[in-house]
């Protein structure tokens, strides 16, 4: 499966945005990830559609855009038209409202035409999620608690990691995107490949590397 690789722009600066996703660009990323906080679901607050319209011009990779917020059923048409590629949603900010809103809210993305995508917490069983595998074009794996970039990898997310990779397996969900978030460098990259992750976030491992392209290569390889 090709391993693909998703600067978060969390770790960039806000006032050279459009620099930064050009040099992305050129690094030889393969999606930029956008890392949607709101104060709520967790402390900071970070940008919100705006943000997407505005970088959509400047590249052609696609927008992985992971929300973290409260009632993430709000938000989908602005980031949908903004020219979100995928939008990813947190379980728990869908649990806490019914226990359909996370199908409902997945289903929603995809009347948009929009990729959809579910994302998990350290603390939550990927077990919760099976059942909406076959709706997602991606599973989230956090390796970190969400809020802020350059945080320690937690390995016991791997298993999950594992676990996940094997229902698709067995269900025949070949193509499902297993992406992984948090903590990811350019030492832990082969545990987490071999484990079963596909897609790589790198946010502080990306735009502190003072090789970008190097590190791309070496998270891909
Ligand atoms: C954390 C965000 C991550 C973060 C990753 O809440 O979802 O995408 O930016 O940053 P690093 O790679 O520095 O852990
Ligand atoms: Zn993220």
């Amino acid at each position: 499966m090709k391993i693909k690789v998703a600067p978060s722009i969390l770790s960039a600066d806000f006032s050279a945005m459009g620099e930064a996703i050009k040099r992305t660009e050129a690094a030889g990323a393969d999606l930029i990830h956008c890392d949607v906080m709101d104060g709520s679901f967790v402390e900071p607050i970070t940008f919100g559609g705006q943000m997407v319209k505005n970088i959509r011009p400047l590249t052609k990779l696609p927008l992985d855009c992971h929300l973290m917020i409260e009632h993430p059923k709000t938000q989908i048409k602005f980031f949908a038209e903004a020219g979100a590629d995928i939008i990813t949603v947190h379980y728990k900010a869908c649990k806490k409202i019914s226990d359909s809103y996370l199908e409902e809210t997945l289903n929603l993305i995809k009347s948009y035409g929009v990729k959809c995508g579910v994302a998990i917490n350290p603390d939550v069983d990927v077990e919760k999620v099976f059942d909406v595998f076959p709706l997602c074009d991606m599973v989230l794996i956090m390796s970190v608690y969400p809020g802020y970039g350059g945080q320690k990898f937690i390995p016991e997310t791997l298993e999950k990691v594992k676990k996940a990779r094997e229902f698709a397996r067995f269900s025949g969900m070949d193509g499902l995107d297993i992406e992984i978030d948090g903590g990811v460098t350019e030492e832990n990259a082969a545990a987490i490949k071999a484990a079963g992750a596909n897609v790589l976030v790198a946010g502080s491992a990306f735009f502190r590397s003072p090789d970008p392209a190097k590190t791309v290569r070496i998270l891909a390889e």
